[in-house]
């Protein structure tokens, strides 16, 4: 079924969402990994649309989802999102009081947020329940393992106040081998004696992502936090293959809009990089770096079910690419997915542009996306 909108309308460009593929993919990672799963649902879900991804998972089964902006969590609890929220990175004291109203669980990532939290918990007569975030080598949020005997104290004083998780985050997870893994487990793990010591034992505790999740299963614990993995990126990793269990989640597809033939030598696009060998057709899409689709050389498209290179710069509304023949305007252009056998990957697009590959599902917000389920 189609949401959000339907092909039965002319679309110039689109973006198709597997959402059964989405939810295969989070019950293949909380099969492996044995343990409660949060699906981390950011920056647009990675171009995949926020509420879709939020019903999608609740549905197939969840246990809780995490967020790093406030309005996500509150466009989800909106939409009708039962299961538990959390705030995974940091948050405004601000912030409290509206994430509280709709049943967001705070992160305590520094002492200077305490009071603010204390005082929110008093004005609502309850005790709150926070994650602790221990920064053990990210070098983002959270506190060191050896504050936690202080800010235990703090915490007591406040009285209204309780650990019900524990977590870090892992800095080289994808990266084969980097010694900064045992040290951030070595790290964490004694941040979680130091707890126990003071007599306290968090109901969650959550350190693995994707790449940790798969190459570092005693880092598991009793809850992952998965975000790539589910949207079809597998573990992030360059060092790594795209994981057996997993499924490809995304197609980015637009059409021709004019095709022309060119004579030898004709200059393409700005900066005129690309001059014509021989007679050529160059086809336009209406797709650029406005939308997304960043400017490059090493750039490709799928038309007929083959490979064919993006020629000239990208423009901020289109780009040109090379045919070996005349097509039709209309004929559909894959710019990632699959056409046929040829498949255009999240990781091509990320050598293509040296960018992180979640970027590489950076599509404008814009673009109707066709949610198939
Ligand atoms: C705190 C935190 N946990 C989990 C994740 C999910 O990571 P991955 O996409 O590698 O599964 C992220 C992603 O950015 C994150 O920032």
């Amino acid at each position: 079924m189609d949401k959000n909108t339907t092909m039965a309308e002319f679309l110039p460009t689109w973006v198709e969402v597997d959402l059964a593929a989405v939810a295969d993919n989070l019950r293949a990672v909380k099969e492996m990994c044995g343990t409660a799963l949060m699906a981390v649902v950011k920056a647009n879900a990675y171009g995949h649309g926020t509420l879709p991804i939020a019903q999608t998972v609740e549905k197939a089964g969840a246990d809780a989802i995490g967020i790093t902006h406030l309005d996500d969590g509150i466009a989800m609890r909106d939409a009708g999102i039962k299961i538990p929220i959390l705030l995974v990175g940091g948050v405004f004291k601000e912030e409290i009081k509206p994430a509280l109203t709709h049943q967001i669980t705070l992160p305590l990532v520094d002492r200077t947020i305490l009071p603010a939290i204390s005082a929110a918990a008093k004005a609502l007569g309850q005790t709150l329940q926070v994650h602790l975030k221990i920064d053990t080598g990210l070098g983002r949020f959270g506190i060191f393992p050896e504050e936690i005997p202080a800010l235990m104290a703090e915490i007591r004083e406040h009285q209204n106040i309780e650990i019900e998780g524990v977590c870090t985050h892992f800095a080289m997870s994808d990266v084969k081998d980097d010694p900064l893994n045992e040290l951030q487990m070595e790290r964490f793990e004694q941040a979680l004696e130091s707890l126990k010591i003071l007599g306290v034992q968090p109901k969650w505790i959550h350190a693995a992502s994707s790449a940790t999740a798969y190459y570092y299963p005693q880092m598991r614990y009793n809850m992952v936090r998965i975000s790539e993995s589910l949207l079809g990126m597998g573990t992030g990793s360059e060092d790594y293959p795209f994981p057996e269990n997993l499924k490809r989640t995304i197609t980015w597809k637009s059409r021709l809009i004019s095709v022309k033939r060119y004579p030898a030598g004709w200059g393409i696009s700005y900066g005129q990089k690309y001059h014509t060998a021989e007679d050529e057709w160059i086809g336009i899409v209406p797709v650029g770096h406005g939308q997304g689709y960043h400017r490059a050389d090493c750039n490709k498209v799928l038309i007929d079910g083959k490979r064919m290179k993006a020629v000239g710069n990208v423009c901020i509304d289109q780009f040109m690419v090379s045919l070996p023949k005349y097509y039709e305007p209309g004929t559909e252009v894959v710019l990632l997915g699959k056409q046929g056998t040829e498949e255009i990957l999240p990781e091509d697009l990320r050598a293509c542009w040296k960018v992180p590959l979640s970027n590489a599902h950076m599509i404008d917000r814009t673009i109707p996306r066709v949610y198939r389920e």
